[in-house]
């Protein structure tokens, strides 16, 4: 039974760009900047690059070497290496199908503002309440969320390289652009609010880079790490699949620890450039206070902030709802794309059928999720305390949960089952050299697990039921 996948990238430059694609996404423009704008600024910013040249070179690493060895996705891969192993390719592939139902609903919502901006709309969206009440709407969401999928989905249908990379090698450098040329613009802004006090863009930037330990004490620290650690799984795409699949389409010949560099250096600077981007505009407009809105920040702030820039406001709404656009539909189509992939495989069908079927099916469980804010609404409190509905439940578990396990899982593996030799050889292969292989041995064996293991009993609760034992 042939398991191995037969597209590939035609370039490398094709495949950093459509890894780059799948990691920056609603998470960096959307989840960075108010994490960092929560955590300190300066400080986020430090320990999250600390942990992007550290974690994310490691994971990163593991994960397309696996790919491209064993030319298989995650649900082959594992048990190609090791028989044994396989149960670790089956949980692998539970991430991507569970992203996959909320993404594509958030995926909606950006669509919707995307459009309400292109219309000419600036004040609407900037009501108090607007937000609430169209995802609480019970048929615009799912309208949107449809399209979204459809989109998606289309461009899976066509395939790897007519597809997928050509769709990244295009959207991906305008979005470089647009990104850079916002985060300038907000730099530039000044306001006088109703209390007479004047703010500037460049004072905005200084509270994004400069480190703020006010109050800080080691509790807060560790969160600050968890929030950075969860943040860099997610925007890496890591430990999920979806670069063990995008390992697979890499030929011989791309020299993969560059390419992992670009990958990592296109998404962290995209994360950094978004903070530059919305953190000075939301202190113009709002001070600091405006700062801590936490997940509300893109759809309940940046509205009224688009709102008080006057006319301007409605192009630069536009600009960035379409940016935001861009990077959450490269992100659902590397999601998606796993997920056929993997039924390709399993079910030995052509892709066009799959796409069709998995997208179906996809639509089915994203609508549950999109109503999850009406007909099935609950309120369930999380381990670290927040209320959820549907989607927070499912980002919790395949966040919090299942990918710190994956991580520590894939980190036994590799570090002590086939050894991190098994990696080196793929990142050495065709006489490429590998500069960081001590490192990536001791990451791999040592500080990845350990650190593992510590994050998933944290989000489970049981890190807390621990040290109350031993107290
Ligand atoms: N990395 C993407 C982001 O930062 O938004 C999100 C993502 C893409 C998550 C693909 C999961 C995934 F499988």
């Amino acid at each position: 039974m042939e398991t191995r996948n037969k597209s590939s990238f035609t370039s490398s430059l094709g495949f950093i760009l459509t890894a780059a694609g799948s990691a920056v996404g609603v998470g960096n423009i959307w989840r960075f900047p108010y994490l960092a704008a929560k955590d300190g600024g300066g400080l986020f910013l430090l320990v999250y690059l600390g942990l992007v040249l550290t974690f994310g070179f490691t994971l990163l690493t593991t994960d397309i070497a696996i790919g491209r060895r064993t030319g298989r996705n995650a649900w082959h891969a594992f048990g190609a290496i090791r028989p044994k192993w396989g149960f670790l390719g089956k949980l692998t592939f539970l991430v991507p199908a569970i992203i996959m139902t909320y993404y594509a609903v958030i995926g909606g919502w950006v669509l919707k503002y995307a459009t309400v901006y292109l219309c000419g709309q600036r004040s609407q969206p900037a009501q108090d309440g607007y937000f609430i009440e169209f995802i609480t709407s019970r048929v615009p969401p799912v309208v949107y969320l449809l399209v979204f999928l459809a989109i998606t989905a289309f461009v899976v249908y066509s395939g790897v390289e007519k597809g997928i990379e050509k769709f990244s090698k295009v959207v991906m450098p305008i979005l470089l652009l647009m990104i850079v040329g916002t985060a300038i613009y907000s730099l530039t802004l000044t306001h006088t609010d109703a209390h007479g006090v004047t703010r500037t863009g460049m004072q905005g930037l200084a509270v994004y880079l400069i480190p703020d330990f006010t109050g800080m004490t080691f509790s807060k620290f560790l969160n600050v790490l968890l929030d950075a650690m969860g943040q860099l799984f997610f925007s890496l795409s890591v430990s999920m699949g979806i670069m063990i699949t995008y390992g697979s389409y890499v030929k011989k010949d791309v020299n993969l620890e560059k390419s992992i560099a670009q990958v990592e250096f296109f998404d962290t600077g995209v994360a950094f450039l978004a903070g530059m981007m919305i953190i000075p505009s939301i202190f113009v407009f709002s001070g600091t206070e405006g700062m801590a809105a936490g997940p509300s920040l893109m759809f309940q702030s940046l509205p009224k902030v688009f709102d008080s820039m006057g006319a301007a406001g409605t192009l630069v709404g536009a600009t960035f709802f379409v940016m935001v656009l861009f990077a959450a539909l490269t992100s659902c189509l590397s999601i998606l794309e796993t997920l056929v992939s993997t039924c390709m495989n399993i079910f030995h069908t052509d892709r066009k059928k799959v796409s069709l079927v998995i997208g179906v099916i996809s639509a089915a469980a994203a609508v549950i999720v999109c109503l999850g804010y009406n007909v099935f609404y609950f309120e369930y409190t999380l381990p670290n305390g927040q209320t959820a509905q549907i989607l927070d439940v499912l980002d919790y578990i395949s966040n919090n949960f299942l990918m710190p396990l994956i991580a520590f899982l894939t980190a036994i593996f590799v570090g002590w089952v086939i050894k991190p030799q098994w990696i080196t050889e793929e990142m050495e292969e065709q006489g490429a050299k590998f500069g960081k292989k001590r490192f990536y041995a001791v990451m791999v064996r040592w500080v990845v697990p350990v650190i593992m293991a510590i994050l998933f009993l944290q989000s489970t609760g049981l890190l807390a039921k621990i040290s109350t034992f031993i107290a």
